[in-house]
């Protein structure tokens, strides 16, 4: 039995009815509340592939600023291929999730090679591009080239679990499969771009994780969650992994005119793979600082250098994906004579991994992550 009014029916999304209604109401509020941002209004696929990528897990407010200056940086895919990765993770810094920025430009370097540095308009073509699944390729088939894909990311999986009170795990395999069915269901012909835009917009804006304003949305009375007054629970997701607690120590290495920085290749559970950083360990959380020092020092000391840690000089509190970290930094001497005698700006070559010495100065090139990059303002304003 419904348990509803006999004079408001559940509504039924499965209903031609339904769908016509749905991409009306959808067209009609996008028209009018579209946030204006810098990638709308654009068709030209790059920057369609670019925008999907920063948006892929930054919030839009961050994003707007780093859009434009990448693209007056590498205003075309040619450019993005000839650009050494440095560059590009420079232009990255900040965002964080650097693969992103690794595989944009290898997929760059593909699309030179493979497509004459032309974006592919085939599905199977894009789908092989480093770095873009399926929701990244039908977002920028369908507002590029207004190809009939449908989308699914974290505002549409909310908006589609609640339209439909879908009460199964939205991201397991079934769940996900419904969801895309349905998805690909309601696509209008034409306009799919705008359609799967307006989709994203009003999930960002209107149907909101914790307080959906159903009040002003245009799809209140197509919403079955609603008519039953489960919005608030959905979508249901898989258990999350419990964030662990982790203590780190970085430490500036000093000599004469240079730091110590250490590029890293992603031996840290993967973590900043082509960006700069100071030497930095996980620590136990319970060590004393007479055992960190020691521990820190037999860690450089594999590298080449040899140091006597000195005092802290901050600590950091950061979170990186089931991680927080506590990161205490520490300014440290570089005793050993052969490295003494390396040239400032000249790679210590052996062993692995790269280290290179830097005067503070030069810092301001380097892509870091953002720990390091703070930890290297203090160190310039101390050497200034
Ligand atoms: N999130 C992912 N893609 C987006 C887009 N094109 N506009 C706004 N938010 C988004």
């Amino acid at each position: 039995m419904s348990r509803t009014h006999a004079t408001t029916p559940t509504p039924r999304p499965k209903d031609a009815q339904w769908r016509s209604r749905l991409r009306r109401r959808l067209f009609a509020w996008f028209g009018r509340n579209a946030r204006e941002l810098p990638w709308r209004g654009t068709t030209d696929p790059y920057h369609v592939w670019l925008s999907e990528i920063m948006l892929q897990q930054t919030q839009v407010a961050t994003v707007e600023s780093y859009y434009p200056r990448f693209l007056a940086a590498l205003p075309a895919i040619a450019d993005l291929a000839a650009a050494d990765e440095e560059t590009v993770l420079r232009l990255w810094e900040g965002l964080g999730y650097y693969r992103r920025a690794r595989q944009l430009r290898e997929a760059a370097r593909q699309i030179v090679a493979e497509h004459g540095g032309v974006f592919p308009r085939a599905f199977d073509d894009v789908v092989a591009l480093p770095g873009i699944g399926r929701y990244t390729a039908g977002a920028i088939l369908s507002i590029a080239f207004d190809q009939r894909q449908p989308i699914l990311e974290a505002n549409t999986v909310r908006l589609y679990a609640r339209l439909l009170d879908y009460d199964g795990e939205a991201d397991a395999t079934a769940g996900q499969k419904q969801l895309w069915a349905a998805a690909e269901s309601w696509l209008p012909r034409r306009d799919v771009g705008t359609f799967n835009q307006a989709l994203m917009e009003i999930g960002a804006l209107v149907c909101r994780p914790r307080d959906p304003d159903c009040d002003v949305c245009p799809l209140a009375d197509l919403c079955v969650s609603r008519a039953r007054g489960t919005q608030l629970g959905l979508p249901k997701l898989k258990p999350r992994r419990q964030r662990k607690q982790v203590r780190t120590v970085a430490v500036v290495v000093r000599r004469d005119a240079g730091v110590l920085v250490v590029k890293r290749n992603g031996e840290d559970n993967g973590r900043w793979p082509g960006l700069w950083d100071f030497p930095r360990f996980d620590v136990p959380r319970e060590a004393s600082r007479p055992r960190l020092a020691a521990l820190v020092t037999k860690a450089l000391a594999t590298w080449g250098v040899r140091v006597a840690l000195g005092e802290r000089l901050t600590t950091m509190r950061h979170a990186v994906t089931h991680h927080d970290i506590t990161l205490e930094c520490y300014n440290a001497e570089c005793s050993n004579a052969e490295c003494q005698a390396i040239e400032v700006g000249e790679d210590i070559g052996r062993p692995r991994p790269q280290l290179r010495w830097v005067r503070p100065g030069a810092l301001a090139d380097l892509p870091l992550n953002v720990t390091a990059r703070r930890l290297a303002d203090l160190v310039t304003e101390s050497s200034d």
